[in-house]
């Protein structure tokens, strides 16, 4: 029996961290099981040689690693035949938006490193393995094994690239895009309002070959310029209109997309629900059939051919929603 994972999820948006987790584990795993979600957790069992490719490209999971179980404040008895792996350890609490408030994080802490301590030495400085112990709707455990590099998508951020619009979806939230279609590494993804290139930059980062189009030259160009920055190359790029994607980029494996908005992005003078309708003619003429389309948009649209999976909700500010629709060919 493979063994279980504790996918740690982040709380920002509602739907999107858990799907994007499964998306990740369909793309990189031979075969799982979500075991059982609740809030701000999911747990999977898989193989243990897909885990650093999942954590290689998953963005709204904060941590996960080997699952350790799951307890009550009250008993924690069961943890008296967990074994860990050798070398010191510390246990480390967080609570998922303030649930379990009334237990004593501290004593737990202290009650279940008494028991660990059987066969381990604690060091709170600089433990060898960290054991988080996840409060929500019981008392869950799990090895850390891998973090994500939230540093790292900072870096990337807009205002980080040389070629700069102030409209590009943060990389964390790219990435959770390009996942959400489910695409395996190696895979062409197409963004054709690529724009200043967040999501392409995103995709190659993630090992899939990053195709860009937009109808403006100069975004064209400075997507290039942003790709360069990073090492990152596109494996095809043209300024386009929407219009004809489905000639210049048939067979693509997933389209990762976040068209004009309306307000301060270029629309050459065309209504947005056009555009969004004109879009929603090509796309599929450009998808692989059965491929995914991820498209990023301020309300919810269908498009006729294609099949309305899911749509996700990422709160901006004020009235702004961000809709992360998620279309299948
Ligand atoms: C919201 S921006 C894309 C932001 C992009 N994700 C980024 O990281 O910068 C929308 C882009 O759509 C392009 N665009 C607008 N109308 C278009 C059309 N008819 N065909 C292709 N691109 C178009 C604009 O030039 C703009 O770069």
């Amino acid at each position: 029996m493979s063994p279980q994972f504790f996918f740690e999820l982040s709380g920002e948006s509602k739907d999107m961290p858990l799907a994007e987790a499964v998306r990740c584990l369909e793309a990189e795993t031979d075969s799982f099981e979500v075991v059982k979600t609740g809030p701000g957790y999911m747990v999977a069992s898989f193989d243990e040689r897909f885990l650093q490719g999942v954590a290689d490209r998953i963005a709204l999971t904060h941590s996960m690693g080997l699952y350790l179980g799951e307890y009550t404040p009250d008993d924690t008895s069961g943890l008296e035949s967990v074994v860990l792996p050798q070398g010191s350890f510390a246990v480390r609490a967080k609570r998922f938006e303030g649930m379990m408030k009334d237990v004593d994080s501290q004593g737990l802490i202290r009650r279940i490193g008494g028991i660990l301590s059987k066969h381990n030495d604690v060091n709170l400085r600089e433990p060898d393995v960290v054991v988080r112990m996840q409060m929500c709707d019981a008392v869950h455990l799990y090895l850390e094994q891998h973090v994500t590099d939230t540093d790292l998508l900072e870096k990337r951020k807009v205002g980080e690239r040389p070629f700069f619009s102030p409209i590009s979806l943060h990389p964390k939230y790219a990435r959770a895009l390009i996942n959400l279609t489910g695409v395996k590494r190696g895979g062409t993804v197409l963004d054709p309002f690529c724009g200043t290139g967040g999501i392409v930059i995103e995709a190659a980062e993630m090992g899939m070959r990053a195709v860009a189009s937009d109808f403006d030259e100069e975004m064209v160009i400075g997507c290039q310029e942003n790709m360069d920055f990073y090492g990152l190359e596109l494996a095809d790029f043209e300024t386009i209109d929407i219009g004809e994607i489905g000639e210049r980029f048939p067979e693509m494996d997933a389209i990762c997309t976040d068209p004009p908005y309306g307000r301060s992005t270029k629309t050459g003078g065309e209504n947005i629900d056009h555009i969004y309708a004109r879009a929603g003619e090509s796309i599929p003429q450009s998808l692989k059939k059965g491929a995914r389309a991820g498209v990023v948009l301020p309300h919810a649209v269908e498009f006729p051919t294609m099949t309305l999976e899911n749509i996700y909700l990422q709160k901006v500010h004020g009235s702004l929603s961000r809709h992360y629709h998620v279309f299948r060919n």
